[in-house]
């Protein structure tokens, strides 16, 4: 299939281009460059051997988004491309609805103007707020805190209308847990910009001695030692989580977790990656950050019985990859060491 990839210079994108590639799909890359290198492009190319399309184009951009769809024969889309900072969305709430809700809203009027029939969505499980876990698709979902949080429900619910008008059109819901690691060559990965909100790149992050220890947000939730719980992904099983999406596409919408179904503390990760790469990880405690939850993770049933598709990797690989990236791309940035 030729799959069009909007933000598939990012962090999640390139690794989906990798494993669509690897699968035998052409690619076509839409992405304005705001939050990543077109670099990324050139790695994605060595790493499978294969040419890749690439438009530096905002996908916002009601023409620029036709000619893609006018050049080419497309038969799915897969739309990463949005901003995606929690705290960021707080404060800049307008650019996070135009951005993420008027990107849907041009694809999918190109899809239907081009008679595109296949459209998978990066969503997350911040749409289902603060119920009980594991979190299962069918759950009522729970206001999130956060602008962010709310263009992905607005999202789903955009795409989910647009199917039910159109019996053809075939919406593939992807909630995503917590991404983390980097492709197994080291080649591409998670680049965050500035100090890293999230936990795994902080961790890189100290274990290079940029920062100086981790700060554990909280150690008083009802969970295994009082840290917060989250479902960590490795980002390949994710990227082959949406091929799987792609290729068992049907009518309809349909909403799938991609996540482990397993649970792991703040402190069981710092563990783990300290484990993996023999480095000391120091942290302190703190208080709890404004709007995180004590739990997040997945049901992964669905996916596996309707997909046939379950992550492999486990803690560790992604503690290694995160790790390996970390070391063959970047050096040490003297001026973050005070924090
Ligand atoms: P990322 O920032 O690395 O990738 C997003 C890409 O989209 C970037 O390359 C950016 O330049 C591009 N982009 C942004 N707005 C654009 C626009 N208007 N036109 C064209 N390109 C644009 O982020 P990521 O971590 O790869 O996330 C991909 C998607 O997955 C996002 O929609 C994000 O909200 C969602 N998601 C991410 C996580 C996570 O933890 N990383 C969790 C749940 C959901
Ligand atoms: N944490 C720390 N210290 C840090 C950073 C994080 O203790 O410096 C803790 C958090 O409190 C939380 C856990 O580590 O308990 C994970 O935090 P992250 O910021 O890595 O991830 P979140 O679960 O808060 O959020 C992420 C994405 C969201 C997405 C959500 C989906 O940032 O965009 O996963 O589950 F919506």
């Amino acid at each position: 299939m030729n799959i069009l990839v909007t933000g598939g210079a990012g962090y999640i994108g390139s690794h989906t281009c990798v494993a669509l590639l690897e699968a035998g799909h052409s690619v076509i890359i839409a992405d304005n460059l705001s939050n990543s290198k077109r670099e990324n492009v050139e790695k994605i190319m060595r790493l499978v051997d294969k040419e890749v399309t690439f438009y530096e184009i905002d996908v916002t951009d009601e023409e620029a988004v036709d000619v893609i769809f006018r050049n080419y024969n497309i038969d799915g889309v897969i739309h990463f491309a949005g901003h995606k900072a929690v705290g960021e969305s707080v404060e800049k709430p307008l650019d996070y609805y135009c951005n993420n809700i008027v990107s849907t809203i041009v694809l999918t009027k190109a899809c239907k103007k081009y008679d595109v029939r296949r459209f998978v969505f990066s969503s997350s499980a911040t749409v289902y707020g603060d119920n009980t876990v594991p979190f299962v698709e069918s759950m009522n979902l729970l206001p999130t805190t956060n602008p962010y949080g709310e263009t992905k429900a607005m999202s789903e619910r955009i795409l989910t209308d647009i199917a039910k008008s159109n019996p053809a059109f075939s919406v593939s819901l992807l909630r995503y847990f917590n991404p983390v690691g980097a492709h197994e060559s080291g080649l591409i990965g998670e680049v965050p910009s500035g100090i890293p909100n999230n936990l795994m790149p902080y961790v890189t992050q100290v274990a290079k001695g940029n920062l100086k220890k981790l700060q554990v947000f909280g150690n008083d939730y009802p969970t295994v030692d009082g840290t917060g719980v989250r479902d960590y992904i490795h980002v390949m099983d994710l990227a082959e989580g949406h091929v799987a999406a792609l290729e068992n596409l049907t009518e309809g919408v349909h909403i799938y977790n991609l996540g482990t179904g397993k649970g792991t503390s703040v402190l069981e990760l710092v563990n783990a990656f300290e484990e993996a790469n023999g480095i000391e990880v120091p942290y302190e405690v703190v208080g709890r950050r404004p709007g995180d939850i004590a739990s997040c993770y997945a049901d992964v049933s669905k996916a596996e019985r309707e997909l046939g598709w379950t992550a492999k990797r486990d803690v560790i690989s992604m503690c290694w990859d995160a790790w390996r990236f970390e070391k063959n791309n970047f050096l040490r940035l003297p001026t973050m060491l005070n924090r």
